[in-house]
């Protein structure tokens, strides 16, 4: 690891490169959000601050990031960024979009279609059609839905917001920010270099790949990582608790590669689940259905597969799936790299096989054999936005005379950790996949599992479900 490191972040705002020392800064911490930044300068107050945790969006602003000789731009909550994780890229808010006479289309739009009455949302729905704008033409009502799916509106009613972003999106036309030759200049000087912050209280490591970031982790196995910290970040937003430690990768380019081999496809523990999610479409069906009601664009943008499995959460979307996809998940330490099977991963609550010390650093899912039907579901109190109540993730092959011969059914949300329904399992092995062997074997679910009750659900609604889904999966299996 080359031992220079930066103790300043730069990133672009208003036009301008703005540097900051945190040992210098009063204010400033290395975990101060950027909504809590933002609303401290006196020209950015339109960042708002709803609920503080990703859940409303009144807080979204744009980052545009410049790889390839290209500016791509993303919708984030400001509240879940700690201001050195803007390092190296523009910061773009309401009210940089338009320019000194006019407004930009979308907000033209907006007041076009009477799309704001109180406003406090507005910003933050106007910077998530933004995005829009500048990804995609012409977009299809599915697509305005999923981009907006992270701002919450009290008052005005969806209606006129999505005809707003329909009409934007209408025409291509150019705004401001098609010139971006100084933009370019700007990020393109401020250097990639390992950073160390640090304050009285907070040591903040940003390393610049991935040597640096495992020989970090191994030199600080105290130190919290965080990739996307839409986990971490609420344990400062809403807990207010002072992180003393943190090493943060999101920025190591050989953690976010995506591809494949003859065999499987290789996705990058740093990968947004959003570019996830669009590798997966065709290729991976099973995981793009999960990834498709994750959270909302703007919490897919900074999410990570890594930081989903990181947490080992009971109701961590993507882990069932990714037993049933019979996912390798590779995690490198001092003792050079592990492969380990995904249905081993999970040792218990909140506690997998990544130890203090190493990374998770790519995913591995097999490409699917001919015959094979692997399908993911999540039920939750509604389908966007919210976590599980119960989640499954089901593989099945069957031989010919129409028993499984391969057969997994893993569940979350009905244990403290992601688990497979083993008795089921067993009972169904030697049985002919028939709706009568099903309801017989959805019986042995209760001796799987004994869920909790609690805000999201009653343990017998959980049972139910679990047992509903299992019998969703036979008629998709089985019903042409
Ligand atoms: C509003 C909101 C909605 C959400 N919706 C969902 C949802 O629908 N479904 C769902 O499952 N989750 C959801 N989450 C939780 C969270 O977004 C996911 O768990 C996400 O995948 C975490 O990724 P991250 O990169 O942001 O993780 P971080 O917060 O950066 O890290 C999470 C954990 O993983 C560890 N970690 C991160 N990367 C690595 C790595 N490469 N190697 C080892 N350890 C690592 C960290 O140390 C930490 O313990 C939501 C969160 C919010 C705030
Ligand atoms: S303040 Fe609600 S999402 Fe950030
Ligand atoms: S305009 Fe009032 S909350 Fe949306």
């Amino acid at each position: 690891m080359t031992k220079k490191y930066s103790h300043t972040i730069s990133f672009v705002l208003d036009d301008e490169i703005i540097n900051i020392d945190f040992s210098d800064s009063e204010s400033l911490s290395p975990t101060t959000t950027a909504l809590n930044y933002l609303r401290s300068l006196p020209n950015h107050k339109g960042c708002k601050e709803g609920c503080a945790e990703g859940d409303c969006g009144a807080c979204t602003v744009v980052l545009a990031t410049y790889e390839n000789k290209a500016i791509g731009y993303q919708a984030v909550d400001a509240c879940l960024i700690f201001l050195p994780m803007l390092h190296g890229k523009q910061l773009i808010t309401v009210e940089n979009i338009g320019d000194s006479k006019n407004l930009h289309p979308v907000q033209e739009a907006m007041i076009d279609l009477d799309g704001s009455q109180c406003g406090f949302c507005t910003p933050g729905f106007i910077m998530s059609m933004f995005d829009l704008y500048k990804n995609t033409n012409k977009p299809t009502n599915a697509q305005i839905d999923d981009a907006l799916t992270g701002n919450l509106c009290r008052c005005t009613g969806y209606r006129s917001i999505i005809d707003a972003a329909q009409k934007a999106g209408a025409k291509k036309a150019r705004d401001k920010f098609s010139q971006q030759k100084e933009t370019k200049r700007m990020l393109g000087a401020i250097p990639k270099a390992n950073i160390r912050l640090s304050n009285n209280n907070q040591i903040y490591h940003k390393p610049a790949d991935k040597k640096s970031a495992l020989e970090l982790v191994q030199k600080h196995p105290k130190a919290t990582i965080i990739a996307g910290a839409t986990d971490i970040a609420l344990r400062v937003t809403k807990n207010h608790e002072i992180i003393p430690e943190i090493i943060d990768i999101g920025d190591v380019s050989e953690l976010k590669t995506i591809g494949a081999n003859k065999n499987y496809y290789k996705l990058g523990a740093g990968a947004s689940l959003e570019a996830i999610k669009t590798f997966c479409k065709t290729k991976v069906p099973a995981l793009y259905k999960m990834l498709a009601v994750f959270g909302s664009k703007q919490i897919r943008q900074l999410a990570t597969l890594g930081g989903n499995l990181g947490s080992a959460s009971p109701i961590g979307d993507t882990t069932p799936v990714l037993i049933a996809l019979r996912a390798i998940i590779v995690v490198e330490g001092k003792n050079g790299s592990r492969k380990i099977p995904m249905t081993e991963f999970i040792l218990g609550y909140r506690k997998s096989q990544c130890k203090r010390g190493e990374l998770i650093t790519e995913i591995h899912i097999p490409k699917s054999t001919n015959g094979t039907q692997i399908q993911s579901y999540k039920i939750s109190k509604r389908k966007d936005l919210d976590i599980a109540t119960v989640s499954a993730g089901f593989r099945l092959s069957l031989d010919k005379s129409n028993k499984p011969s391969e057969l997994i059914l893993v569940y979350g949300g009905m244990a403290e950790m992601t688990k497979r329904a083993k008795r089921t399992e067993k009972y169904l092995s030697d049985k002919v996949w028939s709706r009568k062997t099903i309801e017989e074997a959805s019986k042995l679910i209760s001796a799987d599992f004994t869920p909790i009750s609690d805000a999201r659900s009653g343990a017998r609604a959980r049972d139910l479900m679990a047992k509903n889904l299992l019998l969703k999966f036979w008629t998709e299996t089985t019903v042409q």
